[in-house]
């Protein structure tokens, strides 16, 4: 299917204006995704080209809803019609078909449930110049994270998806080539502790430490630590009221030091810092925006999503504000390890 938009004469337009025309109309066609991964439509497709009336027994929808929901998705291109039958096209099958730890349909059925709701009211949150939007979720707690624990079952959605897409992101921090001599690695928010059980599964000297709120701890308890053994342990406390626990030769935070200040960054990376033996490392793995923060449209997602709703502070930093912090903190030998998938960095500093 060619996607190229063109002019009356068949003439292809500016790519900006192509981009436009996709972004105003992408909340529609972001729920139509989000409904046919729900209704297993891509997994029902996948190898197998489906008629229409194939179609209305496997989703169970009326006719007419199948009619809008497939034009929809087609116009997307990640399904295709051809003499009749629909079928995936080659992105969908890659990404939209499995249903693993690491599908795609819990990281959109999260955002959808979780995320998107709250830019609706950004205007707000940024003239407001913090999270107005965490006002929808009940509780007196700063932060999405803490409020979620008023709600459980969205608190599992929400952790599935972020487990989900890390799943998806973390290769590049696994196979860095930064634990090949850590033994015992501190995973400072490490969520429900996928992140750690993807590290202990690929390095065999290594046992982890997951330190996460006590709601997330018990959450890793109950999905992650049993098949485990004693290889990843959590231990449930607070970033900033309480102390980091000691032992760890590397202290690791992913997708975690976006979420504040610089000033808070800087606080963080000092408690590493005084539970570190010398010679002790600090990696900081996440969104990196580019320099000149003009491009990245995940770490644009991630920087609104954590103003409006999520900490009201944040964003995906560049990369010279982590070695600046680094440096801050006391770290030496601070580098990156630039342009890794998905938008990410990894920012390492030794203890000296
Ligand atoms: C974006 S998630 C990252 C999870 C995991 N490290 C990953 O890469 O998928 C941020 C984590 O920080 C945790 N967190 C946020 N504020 C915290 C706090 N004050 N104390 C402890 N953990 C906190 C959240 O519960 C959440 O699990």
């Amino acid at each position: 299917m060619d996607l190229t938009v063109t002019n009356g004469s068949g003439e292809p337009v500016d790519p900006v204006l192509e981009r436009f025309h996709l972004l105003v109309n992408a909340p529609a066609l972001f729920n139509a995704l989000t409904t046919a991964l729900e209704l297993d439509l891509f997994t029902a497709l996948s190898g197998r080209p489906a008629s229409f009336d194939e179609l209305l027994g496997t989703t169970g929808l009326p006719p007419h809803s199948l009619r809008v929901l497939l034009h929809a998705v087609c116009s997307t291109g990640l399904l295709v019609r051809r003499d009749g039958r629909y079928e995936n096209s080659g992105v969908a099958e890659e990404l939209l078909t499995g249903d693993g730890p690491d599908s795609w349909r819990d990281i959109l059925i999260g955002w959808r449930e979780v995320y998107y709701p709250a830019f609706a009211r950004l205007t707000e949150a940024l003239e407001a110049g913090t999270n107005t939007a965490l006002s929808a979720f009940p509780g007196h707690e700063a932060t999405l994270y803490r409020r979620l624990a008023h709600r459980p079952e969205l608190e599992a959605v929400f952790h599935r998806a972020m487990t989900a897409f890390t799943l998806r992101s973390v290769d590049a921090l696994v196979d860095s080539g930064q634990f090949l001599t850590t033994r015992r690695l501190l995973d400072v928010g490490g969520g429900d502790g996928a992140t750690s059980a993807r590290l202990v599964a690929r390095h065999p000297a290594l046992v982890s430490t997951v330190f996460d709120i006590p709601t997330v701890s018990r959450l890793a308890r109950r999905t992650t630590a049993p098949d485990l053994g004693d290889r990843v342990t959590v231990h449930p406390g607070d970033l900033f009221t309480d102390s980091f626990p000691e032992g760890h030769d590397t202290v690791l935070f992913s997708h975690v030091l976006e979420i504040f200040s610089g000033e808070q960054i800087v606080t963080l990376l000092a408690k590493a810092y005084d539970v570190l033996p010398s010679g002790g490392r600090v990696l900081v793995y996440g969104y990196n925006v580019s320099d000149d923060e003009t491009e990245g449209w995940y770490s644009a997602r991630l920087s609104l999503y954590l103003n409006a709703l999520a900490s009201g502070q944040g964003m995906a930093y560049p990369a010279c504000d982590y070695e600046r912090w680094l440096r801050q903190a006391g770290y030496g030998q601070v580098r990156t390890l630039k342009g890794l998938p998905y938008e990410h960095g990894l920012h390492i500093g030794v203890k000296p």
